[in-house]
């Protein structure tokens, strides 16, 4: 396991947010934000790239406000965080509105605030072209229809043999696909499986002649268990460049590029500390129970296969370790935050961090198992 030289938090920081706030607690380093954000940015060296958060990883307002103040903009799914975007500091051509099943009114207001819109289905481009003359749209093409070999396919776009039809259903109603978009698949750890789906989508935007923006989602892992190499930012940017200057080449103009991450802008900017209520042994195992639970901390509860590094606050690395179950104070079966090497002599009282918390995290707090809502602190460092 990799020991990172610099905490996250710096211990002073961490004891003042403890004394503040109690646990458990998510605490996130605006520092660390702002730098993911500028690597992110310093990947794509080309005009004409935009980087949108995709909100559904964090969608607190302070996150949001700090994202905006970087010049981010918003990939929204919903209404409510379309205006939550907007009321945080991002303007309406900063966000573009990518779901599926979308109402008459949800578009009709969309429409009215002049959002961009990627689309799921030949039926919804229908609707919006349909809402007046003039619409423009984005159309989101399915994965697994443009590279069969994807390892998990998903419901959402239409079938890249689809788009002729889309071309034509919008130039019936007077309308044209200016966009498309794309969306991969979540947490990648290997660049190379994520631009052989974009190859193949960048060949399909060369048949849309009015063309103004490719959207290639979201999708760049984070080695969330600190164990593995870190994703090859560099390595993908610079595929994904090549490919946008030989389609920039082919239509002979500046087709911009929107890229959207969410997990990669928000995660490695958090951590998630609770306290050590309990340690007990039971058939063979240790369990150490903390104040927490997966229903306010969820991702290891949906992904016990990626799981988070764990470690002891204000401990040093020279430690006698101990398998552990890391639980909730639940009696949920399946509240384990964690199975990690935790130093032997843990007592109860004990702070405990998650690191890469910052998402798909307090984004997806439970009611379930009766938990409060753990506060979110944001830190200069
Ligand atoms: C349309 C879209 N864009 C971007 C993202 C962000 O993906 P990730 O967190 O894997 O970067 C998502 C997540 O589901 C998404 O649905």
């Amino acid at each position: 396991m990799r020991t990172d030289a610099s905490p996250l938090i710096p211990d002073e920081a961490l004891q003042a947010i403890i004394q503040g706030h109690g646990t458990p607690f998510y605490a996130y380093s605006r520092q660390k934000l702002r730098r993911t954000i500028e690597e992110l940015r310093a990947a794509f060296p080309r005009e004409g790239v935009t980087l949108l958060f995709a909100t559904m990883a964090n969608d607190l307002p302070e996150f949001l406000s700090e994202v905006a103040r970087c010049r981010v903009g918003g990939c929204v799914n919903s209404m409510r965080h379309l205006h939550m975007a907007l009321a945080c500091g991002m303007t309406p051509t900063d966000v573009q509105f990518t779901s599926s099943g979308i109402s008459l009114p949800d578009m009709q207001e969309l429409r009215t605030l002049g959002i961009t819109v990627n689309l799921d289905s030949l039926g919804q481009l229908e609707q919006w072209i349909g809402l007046g003359p003039g619409q423009k749209a984005g159309m989101r093409i399915n994965t697994a229809s443009l590279a069969p070999a994807v390892p998990v396919s998903d419901r959402l776009g239409i079938e890249a043999a689809q788009l002729p039809q889309a071309l034509r259903s919008a130039y019936a109603h007077q309308g044209r696909i200016d966009g498309l978009h794309i969306y991969v698949g979540t947490n990648f750890s290997d660049p190379e499986a994520m631009l052989v789906p974009l190859r193949a989508f960048f060949r399909l935007a060369q048949e849309v002649p009015d063309l103004a923006y490719v959207n290639i989602g979201g999708g760049i892992g984070v080695d969330h268990a600190g164990s593995t190499e870190p994703f090859d930012l560099e390595r993908f940017g610079h595929g994904v460049c090549e490919l946008l200057d030989d389609l920039r080449a082919y239509h002979g103009k500046n087709i911009r590029l929107i890229f959207e991450p969410g997990r990669r802008i928000a995660a490695t900017s958090a951590v998630f500390g609770t306290r050590v209520t309990d340690i007990k042994h039971l058939n063979g195992h240790r369990y150490i129970a903390t104040d927490a639970s997966i229903a306010v901390f969820p991702r290891p509860f949906h992904h016990p296969e990626s799981p988070h590094r764990t470690q002891l606050a204000f401990r040093g690395a020279e430690e006698v370790l101990e398998p552990s179950f890391v639980v909730g104070h639940t009696t949920f079966s399946k509240d384990i935050l964690a199975v990690a090497a935790l130093p032997a002599d843990t007592r109860i009282g004990d702070v405990l961090l998650f690191e890469n918390a910052g998402a798909y995290c307090d984004s997806m707090r439970m009611r379930f198992l009766g938990q409060e809502a753990p506060p979110n602190v944001f830190v200069e460092h």
